[in-house]
């Protein structure tokens, strides 16, 4: 058969790593799909000098190669949701040629138009490792996982916010200052909003939605909160209370229509999400023939995204082919998104309370009057006339009656600061 002739745009973290493999297991990769995979392009703003390129033809202009250049599959690795990055994958999926990308902020933006622009070109357009790097978890979803009805995803989808959060545990350090090391080490960007304020999870969550209930990608009706506000001392009432602290992306079915959340969990410690440390990644999928399975790997980084990256260039090597969500693209269904007010579960509440007789009265008054129903309570120290921290987890209660109720207590003149919730998944 003939080669497969291979573009790439963008010779960054990814694109270096994807160059690389497609040279390393340059044998190993025609053994399994019968055909060589040849690369016959590359741009970037500048060519890589570390990187085995000599007798590749490179353009600076990737739009340029885009165009002109002669191959079957665009592999678009430069990012971000519009510019550049779509103008390439438009291009080649114009020109009916196939397109693979990582790039989860442009599928959760334009997935839907990509989509359909792919299945008119009877082309493939493959995103495996837009989401949780390595993990093979599209695949599972798309395919693996296609004879089930499922119930929820969730996962841990972002490394950064995942390495922050496990290092505060282990250390006892605040929020910013784990922050500051993880951006002088490189785990994290010198602009960090996009991981922690859970953006980054959210494009990641919109796609996994997608695939697992059949719907459009609808980035806009993610509820999205990040980590900025979890405490070093919320990670230690937290492990008391035999919790960990997670940012979690989940995409429910309920009554109400599709839950699609990002925001801080308190999980279980002994729950299989809660046992995932460090930078690593992992997600969950809860459907009525296969139960519970979990995938856990690393999420990000030059080889492990390149390993997805080239899984879709095997595909469309060996012309497998799928439709892109795991439907055809018309038969989506539009994202019936179920309102976070009625969402229904569990929460942590932290207060910074003036300690004077009555105000334990006032505050669980407070809750009783919304018909939440108090499980714990932590109180460090007992210190008459000085603020001291207090620690509340309720039980299962609709969201609407926990903001009320904490309108109210927000409202108790010994409540000296906003009260902090984090909700609780019992997974
Ligand atoms: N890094 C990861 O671990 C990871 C994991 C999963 C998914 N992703 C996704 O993979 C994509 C690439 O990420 P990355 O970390 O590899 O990024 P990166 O290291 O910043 O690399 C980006 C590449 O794009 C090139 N580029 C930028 N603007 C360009 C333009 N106008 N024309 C041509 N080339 C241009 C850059 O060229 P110069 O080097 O010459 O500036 C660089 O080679 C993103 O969508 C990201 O979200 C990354």
């Amino acid at each position: 058969m003939d080669d497969l002739k291979i573009a790439i745009a963008g010779l960054g973290t990814v694109g270096g790593g994807t160059v690389t493999l497609l040279h390393r297991h340059a044998d190993l990769l025609s053994a399994r799909v019968g055909r060589r995979l040849r690369l016959v392009a590359c741009a970037a703003l500048e060519k890589p000098a570390n990187l085995a390129l000599d007798a590749i033809p490179f353009y600076s202009d990737a739009r340029v190669m885009a165009k002109d250049a002669d191959y079957d599959v665009l592999v678009e690795l430069i990012g971000g949701s519009s510019g550049i990055a779509l103008d390439v994958v438009t291009t080649a999926l114009g020109r009916g040629r196939h397109v693979v990308t990582a790039n989860k902020a442009m599928v959760a933006h334009h997935g839907q138009k990509l989509a359909e622009l792919a299945e008119q070109a009877g082309v493939t357009f493959g995103f495996e490792a837009a989401v949780a790097g390595g993990i093979p978890v599209i695949k599972a979803l798309r395919e693996g996982l296609a004879a089930n009805r499922l119930s929820q995803v969730y996962g841990i989808l972002n490394g950064t916010c995942n390495y922050i959060l496990t290092t505060m545990r282990e250390t006892g350090r605040e929020f910013a200052d784990v922050l500051a090391e993880a951006q002088a080490l490189g785990y994290a960007e010198a602009d960090p909003s996009f991981d922690i304020d859970g953006v980054d999870t959210a494009h990641k969550l919109s796609i996994l939605t997608s695939l697992a209930f059949g719907t459009v990608v609808d980035f806009a009706k993610v509820h999205v909160e990040g980590i900025r506000h979890v405490s070093a001392f919320d990670i230690r009432s937290a492990e008391e209370l035999g919790y960990r602290i997670k940012l979690l992306g989940i995409a429910r079915r309920t009554e109400d229509g599709i839950e699609q959340r990002v925001h801080p969990c308190m999980v279980p410690i002994r729950s299989s999400i809660g046992c995932v440390e460090g930078v690593f990644n992992a997600v969950v999928a809860e459907g009525d023939f296969i139960g519970r399975t979990l995938f856990e790997g690393r999420g990000a980084g030059a080889t492990p995204t390149a390993s997805a990256v080239v899984a879709d260039i095997l595909d469309i090597a060996a012309g497998r082919r799928t439709p892109t969500f795991g439907l055809p693209a018309k038969a989506l269904a539009p994202l019936q998104v179920a309102p976070m007010e009625q969402h229904r579960g569990a929460f942590y509440i932290r207060l910074t309370v003036l300690d004077r007789p009555g105000v334990f009265a006032d505050i669980a008054a407070a809750l009783r009057d919304e018909e939440v129903s108090m499980e714990a309570i932590l109180q460090r120290a007992r210190a008459p006339g000085e603020t001291v921290p207090v620690v509340m987890t309720v039980h299962d209660t609709l969201e609407r009656s926990m903001t009320r109720a904490v309108e109210r207590i927000s409202a108790i003149g010994e409540v000296v600061e906003p009260p902090h919730l984090i909700r609780i998944e019992a997974f």
